[in-house]
This record gives structure tokens, sequence and C-alpha cells, in this order.
């Protein structure tokens, strides 16, 4: 998720560039550029890090005087957080620019066509061929709207693109597919944004793009047709919120926006894994195939909610590689002197890529003579810096501290591991590989399914406000579900939650239970391992009967519940496996509600930062 700013008007294109990257800073910080037309050709600068670094930069190097230009703040996806890798990117000759937001899936074969045309590419990034792409097009197009929407019919993937080129200083063009762009329509001035929150401050005005659209931008209006270079429709609208509810996307929290983020993150971190030949690709490996195919056990690192999505990568791993995976806090691993040897695979989930405690469990394991794979959610920092392999999670910036998004792409990506550790070691064919990333591929709808469905979770929360305790429990992968519950509720409401194995009730946990304690089932699908549904229906029973508030959380279809259930929440059916990415939903919008009717502050809950780099 990267900001991006486009200008053209009577006022300094570098100065309104950059003001607009100032807001859009939360949506990417790994680095900053601009780039303006001017005395015929085209000036631009680009500094990693935060875009105090560019401003700095523009300070003692200011671009020659322009009023049209475009702007971007990077959220790394391919390539890490280093000039060279910092938007804009130029052609050879310097005569385009372009900046970018998404994935480009084929980057690859066109990058391999464009260096077999004697294009020399400069980064490691996806967004670099679209910048030489332009440039041949613009060559026999003539005109960059039209060369924009001959490069778009060849990109596949997710994508808003804002290009400039030196011939057309007037002009600003702009392309979206499966990634935001808006217009704002100001007085003999335009601008094209990530999100209106980059212009606010000049225009309300705006015009929503929509799928497939290239967008021409002068001072006086904006051309928009398709790819196909027809007209296109566009709606117009009043933008009403104030600067502060734009860079949240209009909702009241950034933890509510990336709760609704989910379905675009998880597919965005589905996006491109899957190579030309059908197999599965990780984003950078550097363990030869040999050697995981020497792997005799999985060790799984994490702290806190990562450390939940790694007790789910425990039945994954197992299930589909039949390997023995272990999952440890990072904070206990080294003090309990592992064993660990040159056959063992560690795995280190982190959203922040920081997080001490996993750092000091990796730096042990690789002493120890293990391999570490790393599932990150952040390009470039310290973790994945010193595995051995990452996987990145492709969330976009995390800024509330309770991990939503993240959590559900770590899901994701400890799926693909799991996948590509069986495709490797050949216990799983290809085509059983490729029906389990389908069911994943239709997880963005069904996430968006049970968002669409949770103002009764709402209204149930706020009845609970009062309440000193909820008890959350699961069986299976429902168990680590239940502890990310009461996590979510401990961190954000300062409420006792607890999260137990549903089948533990019976050993203690149920003296806990009087009247009216709300207790949260998961309840396991009906459909796969059935014994566990009937367990977890027998457990619903024993709670009530002493006095238990049921919430259960179960399949659609599944009555059996029913008559034990106080509150019923319904997800979608999904295979047993999958089950958390949709269950888990409900339980963020539960804890985020309860402690908004609290009046807590959910984004910075109190004593507690977004990346724990202390032990
Ligand atoms: C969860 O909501 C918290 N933000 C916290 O438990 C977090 O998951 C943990 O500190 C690990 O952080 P990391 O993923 O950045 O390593």
């Amino acid at each position: 998720m990267c900001g991006i700013v486009g200008y053209v008007g009577g006022q300094s294109a570098q100065d309104v560039v950059v003001a607009g990257l100032r807001r859009l800073e939360y949506r990417g910080y790994d680095s900053a550029g601009v780039a303006v037309p001017a005395d015929g050709g085209l000036a631009s600068a680009k500094k990693a890090g935060k875009l105090v670094n560019l401003e700095k930069e523009l300070k003692d190097r200011p671009l020659p005087a322009g009023n049209t230009g475009l702007g971007h703040t990077r959220w790394a996806t391919h390539g890490g957080p280093t000039d060279a890798n910092a938007h804009p990117h130029l052609d050879n000759a310097g005569r385009v620019a372009v900046v970018h937001n998404g994935i480009i899936e084929n980057f690859a074969v066109l990058r391999e066509e464009l260096t077999g045309r004697g294009h020399h590419l400069a980064s490691e990034t996806d967004t670099e061929v679209v910048a030489h792409l332009l440039a041949e097009a613009y060559s026999s197009a003539g005109e960059l709207a039209e060369a924009m929407r001959q490069v778009c019919r060849r990109l596949e993937g997710a994508f808003t693109l804002v290009a400039v080129h030196a011939d057309e200083p007037g002009t600003v063009v702009g392309a979206r597919r499966n990634s935001p762009l808006v217009v704002g329509v100001g007085d003999g001035e335009m601008f094209l944004a990530s999100d209106v929150a980059a212009f606010i401050a000049h225009t309300r005005s705006a015009i929503e793009l929509g799928q497939d659209q290239v967008v021409e931008l002068r001072r006086d209006g904006a051309t928009v047709t398709g790819f196909d270079g027809h007209p296109a429709g566009t709606r117009a609208y009043h933008v009403d919120w104030d600067a502060s509810a734009a860079e949240k996307g209009g909702y009241a929290s950034f933890m509510l926006k990336e709760i609704a983020d989910q379905p675009k993150a998880v597919a965005d971190t589905l996006l491109g894994r899957i190579g030309a030949s059908g197999a599965l690709r990780l984003d950078e490996v550097r363990i030869p195939p040999h050697e995981l195919r020497d792997v005799d056990k999985v060790v799984v690192v994490a702290c806190g909610t990562a450390f939940h999505a790694g007790m789910i990568a425990k039945y994954a791993i197992e299930h589909i590689t039949r390997l023995p995976c272990e999952t440890e806090l990072a904070s206990e691993f080294r003090y309990r002197d592992p064993i660990l040897d040159g056959r063992t695979l560690v795995v280190a989930i982190s959203q922040s890529g920081e997080t001490m405690d996993t750092l000091m469990a990796l730096r042990h394991a690789r002493e120890q003579g293990a391999r570490v794979l790393a599932i990150c959610n952040t390009n470039g920092s310290t973790i994945p810096r010193e595995s051995d392999a990452v996987l990145y999670t492709h969330a976009g910036p995390e800024v509330a501290v309770a991990s939503t998004k993240a959590f559900l792409t770590q899901l994701v990506a400890c799926y693909l591991v799991a996948l590509y550790l069986g495709q490797v070691r050949g216990t799983k064919w290809g085509d059983e590989i490729r029906t389990v990333v389908h069911q994943l591929s239709d997880i963005p709808r069904q996430v968006e399914a049970v968002l669409g469905t949770m103002e009764p979770v709402r209204e149930l929360a706020r009845t609970l406000a009062d309440r000193d305790t909820v008890l959350f429990v699961g069986r299976h992968v429902g168990y680590p579900v239940a502890l990310e519950g009461a996590l979510k509720l401990k961190e954000l409401a300062y409420m006792h939650a607890e999260g137990f194995a549903a089948g533990e009730l019976k050993h203690g946990p149920i003296a806990l239970v009087d009247e009216g304690l709300p207790v949260v089932v998961i309840v396991p699908s009906p459909r796969g391992r059935s014994v566990l549904h009937d367990k977890i229906v027998s457990n619903i029973q024993e709670i009530r009967a002493r006095g238990a508030r049921t919430v259960v959380i179960a399949e659609e279809g599944d009555e059996a519940v029913v008559p034990y259930a106080d509150h019923l929440v319904r997800i979608p059916a999904v295979p047993t496996l999958l089950q958390p990415l949709v269950a888990t939903v409900p339980l963020q919008v539960f804890a985020c509600e309860l402690a908004t009717a609290r009046g807590n502050e959910v984004d910075q809950p109190r004593n507690l930062a977004k990346s724990v780099t202390v032990e």
C-alpha cells in the first residue's frame, strides 16, 4: 500500500506533491520521491527512508520550477527500501517517470523482454518495467494517455499507475486496476491521489475512477477512458471528511480501516505466488530445495498475535508435509536450550520484522546451524534481512497496534509455506497445491461476506461493555483463534479475557463458569472432522448448563448448535484448515466495538507499542 500524488495547475508542483505525500505517509514510509517535467526534460529526486529525507534533499537541491508533477511514498513489496528502489522510476532516456501502488504479477516476464530489447533496469522493483514499457509505447503512440492504455493492457495484477512525460509538461496520466486512485477537481488545477487525504486541503470535489480506467489530467479538466480507449463513465462526489478521517479512509480508527482492508490484504498476499509453470514460488528463497528436502523438523517462533498464527501454521505444516512442527513463544525459545541442527527449519513470523524476542530467537537458531525462513510484512526489516528465506505478506502498513490484517495475511503466508514445503519435498502434487491456492483465492470474498454481517456482533459487544471477563474456547485450529480473540479483548478493552482449548474446560477452567458469564465458542465445521464438532457441541451444553451466556461462531448450515447458542454468529463454510481466516474477523470486530463502548482509544491502547524492539 503506497501513497501516490499527481498535480497539474498553477502552483509549484513540488510543493503541492510533497505536502500531499505528507498526508499519505501512513500508507508507506520506506522511501519517497517526486518528478517534475521542466526545461524540456524531467527532474526527479528520491530517497530511502521517511519523507523527511526527501524534504532535506529537496531543500538542498530543489527541483526546477514546474506546475506539473507526481510523487510517491513507498511501502516496499518487491525490492528493499533503497534509493534505487524508491519511486518514481524513469526509462533509460529519462523522458518518462512513473509511480505505482500494487503488485504487477507478470513483471518478471516483462523484465526479461525489456532486457532482451536492450533496456537497463536499475532497480529490483516490479514498477520499473512500466517506465520502460511506457517509453517504448510513447515512441509509437505519440501521446502519454494512449501509451498508458497500451501498457495497461499488458499488465497483470493490481496496480495504480501515475506518469508524466518530458514532452507533455502540462499533462499527468493515471490508471487503475484493483487499487485506489481518485481525481481532485480544483479551480484551474487538478489532482490525482491514492486517497482524498492528499488534496482535500485544496479541493473537496472528487471524481471516483472505475476499474481498468485511464485518466488524462490537464489544468482545465480530466478525460477518462477504458484501457480500450473508449470514453468511460465516472462518479463525481463531494468529500465531507476532515483530513484526519481521510487518512483513515473515513473510518473512525485505523483499526476499523485495517479490519475492512482484510479482503484486499489477503488477495494481495496471494498475488504472484504461482509461477508461469504453475508451481508455487516464495519472494526470496536462499535455501536450496535439496536442503529443504533434508529438513526433518520445523520450529515456528513468534510473539503475540504472530504466535497464534504460528500455532495454526503447525496444523497446516504437519497436515501438508507430514513434518513434525513445534510452535514456540520466541521469548521462551532460546532459554529452553532447544534441540536444533542443520536439518531444522525455523520459521520466524513477524509483522514489523523488528520484534527483539523473535530476532534473538532466530539468531540463536542460526548459531545452532538451523535454516531460517521469515514471514514478514515489512520489506527490508531486520528479521528478513537476517533470515535465509522470506515470504512477505502484502498487508500494507498496519498502523493500529492491535494486529488484524497482518494476522490474516500471516495465516495465508503460513499456508503457502506449508504448500511450498510440500511442493519441494514432493508430499503434495501440483494439482493438490493449486486446489488449496484456489480455495485461498476465494477467501477475500468470504471475508467480505463476514464483514457485511457484523452489526449484531457490534450490538452484542456494546451490551457486554460492563462485564469483567469473557472466555473464548475452540478446538483444533479454532483453539489459536480463541487465544487471538482473548488477546484482542485484553489489549483493546483492558478487560480479563482468556482462551482455552475446549477440551481443557473439564480439567479446571469450567469452574470459572457462573451465571451470565459470556463464553465465545468457535465451532469447527460439521463437514470435516465431525468428531470435533460433536465434542464442542457437548462443551457448549456443559457450560450453558452452568449458566454461561454462549456466543457461538458456527458455519452456515450448522443447525446442531442453534439450541445452545444465546447469540449465534454465522461464518461461511470453508475448508477446516482455512476456518481461522473467517472465524477471527467477528472476534476482531467484537473486541474493537467493546473497547470503543468503554471509551478506549483503539489505535493506541495503553501500555502497548506497535513493535516491541526490546526483550
Ligand atoms: C497483537 O495485536 C499485538 N500487536 C502483538 O501481540 C504483536 O502481534 C506482537 O508484538 C508481535 O509483533 P510482530 O508481529 O511485529 O513481531
